[in-house]
């Protein structure tokens, strides 16, 4: 007999395909996101796991299921799963990096435009009927080329964004809390927090959200920045304090935000909707067919991996 795979969510049919070799799928039959009780009771006959980053894998889905040894997760995040108590009992916790690196890099470079030239503002004033012809002053923006980028985080996909930045001719700096195997083959500069805060243009998150990265964005922050400050989130919505921002954004402390992830999503505060200088994305960083295609095959792999007993490609613990 097959082992059975509980699959939190269908994923492409690739993924499903080869899955089916190895193991019984019991998928989640809604259209929906399984709420905490429905997650318990379908992972308690599972020995493999594949969830979501939407789903809480906390203690009690975990010891639900006594006969589980992998929780493979389709993202790079795991922010949502209890790794240390999966850990305790043996369970390996994998996730799918690399493979959507360049995917959240062309999409972090989406924000940076649409955030910068007004983009989404601009649609929303011509659908709205009030494009009159051109005009002097019509929706101006800031430029890209020529600024100084700050990065926050310089693991995989920070270094995808500063590659596209030399098209831009920009400086490029960067802050990460650790050091990190550079090996780009042009010139960054490493700085602290508080120096990349007050001279970046542009500045733009990739970190992992943790204890420490929590609200790492917050009132002190804001102020370094420049007056004319653009901040660019695809990474995890708690690395910036939400309510602060909303601040920033309505005083005018900086000059725009471009934002894929939320603090609580999928709410969204009431008063970032209402604002105009901000982008915001329902959390489509690596959302391209190509990509989430190698995501699933990803999480598959993994998966299968740790049930033959092989190493699995990517296993976080
Ligand atoms: C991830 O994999 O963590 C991304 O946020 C998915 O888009």
């Amino acid at each position: 007999m097959k082992p059975i795979l509980f699959l939190t969510r269908r994923i492409p049919e690739p993924a499903i395909k080869r899955l089916e070799e190895k193991f019984t799928l019991k998928i989640n039959p809604y259209n929906r996101a399984l709420t905490h009780q429905e997650l318990i009771e379908g992972v308690k006959d599972a020995e493999a796991l594949i969830c979501l980053l939407t789903d809480n894998i906390d203690k009690e889905v975990i010891s639900a299921a006594p006969k589980l040894k992998v929780i493979s997760s389709y993202a790079v995040g795991y922010n949502n799963i209890e790794v240390e108590y999966a850990t305790q009992l043996g369970i390996a916790v994998c996730n799918t990096p690399g493979v959507l690196t360049e995917t959240t890099a062309d999409l972090t470079w989406a924000l940076i435009l649409a955030t910068c030239r007004r983009i989404s503002e601009s649609e929303r004033f011509l659908r709205k009927g009030n494009f009159k012809g051109w005009e002097p002053m019509l929706m101006l923006g800031l430029d890209v080329y020529g600024k100084t980028l700050g990065i926050i985080g310089m693991g995989r996909i920070g270094q995808a964004v500063a590659k596209r930045a030399t098209g831009f001719a920009m400086r490029i700096i960067y802050y990460n809390d650790v050091s990190v195997s550079n090996t780009l083959p042009f010139e960054t500069t490493e700085t602290d927090l508080q120096t990349l805060l007050k001279e970046a243009d542009i500045i733009t998150l990739h970190l992992p959200l943790t204890k420490e990265t929590f609200h790492l964005i917050g009132k002190e922050e804001f102020a370094l920045m420049k007056e004319n400050a653009v901040l660019i989130n695809t990474s995890r919505g708690a690395v910036i304090d939400e309510k602060e921002l909303i601040k920033a954004l309505s005083e005018k402390r900086i000059f725009s935000a471009g934002l894929d992830v939320y603090e609580n999503e999928p709410d969204i505060p009431q008063e970032l909707l209402a604002l105009e200088n901000v982008v915001l994305l329902p959390h489509i960083g690596s959302a391209s067919i190509e990509t989430r295609t190698k995501m699933a095959l990803l999480a598959a792999e993994n998966a299968i991996a740790v049930m033959k007993g092989r190493k699995p490609p990517a296993q976080v613990n």
